[in-house]
């Protein structure tokens, strides 16, 4: 069973409840007066997304985006690209990008250059998990669910080859998983 793949559960299901709610309040507050437009990077950012926007007592916009820089292995390329655009104008808008994880931080750099370029007005970040081991360049998110060792992990919208994406926890992948050898 897929479950049996994971070696560890780092961030649970209650936790991750906990964080929706902590976060939804604490973003709330900062854009009371705010129309905020959330983008999620896709497909990874779907459980939080939907999660973490019951929490958000406002009037917002919907928005994803599809980003790739993994190309399905466990470390990142650095070649970031958005493979699925934003259908909405991002002009003078109040933009809060909501990330499953940032690791290397190339993904998300990139995406605010990109969004300050099109003339939004201010750009902010939420992330379930921030992975500040895993640096390539100095970047803090503005909002952080928790921060993780740098240890790869998946569930909860984060996968290793596409799966484990519909796991309800995040967890560390047993390494005989992907090194083909038994831990
Ligand atoms: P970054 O550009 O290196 O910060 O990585 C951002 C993207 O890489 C995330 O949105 C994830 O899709 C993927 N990623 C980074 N770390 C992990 C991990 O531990 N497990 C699964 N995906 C990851």
């Amino acid at each position: 069973m897929m479950k049996d793949d994971i070696e560890e559960i780092l961030v649970s299901e209650t936790q991750i409840r906990e964080i929706c709610i902590q976060l939804g309040a604490q973003i709330t507050h900062d854009y009371q007066d705010k129309k905020p437009l959330l983008i999620g990077l896709l497909k990874g950012c779907i459980p939080f997304m939907s999660d973490l926007v019951k929490h958000i007592d406002l009037y917002v916009d919907m928005e994803y985006l599809s980003v790739s820089s993994y190309h399905g292995g466990i470390a990142s390329t650095g070649d970031v690209k958005i493979t699925k655009d934003s259908d909405i104008s991002l002009k003078n808008r109040d933009i809060l990008i909501i990330e499953d994880i940032v690791d290397t931080a190339n993904t998300i750099t990139t995406m605010l250059e990109v969004f300050k370029n099109r003339g939004a007005n201010s750009v902010k970040v939420v992330t379930l998990l921030d992975k500040p081991g895993g640096r390539l360049k100095p970047y803090t998110p503005d909002y952080i669910g928790t921060t993780i060792p740098n240890q790869f992990v998946v569930g909860y919208g984060l996968d290793y080859n596409e799966l484990y994406r519909n796991l309800p926890y995040v967890g560390i992948l047993k390494k005989a998983v992907y090194s083909n050898k038994e831990s």
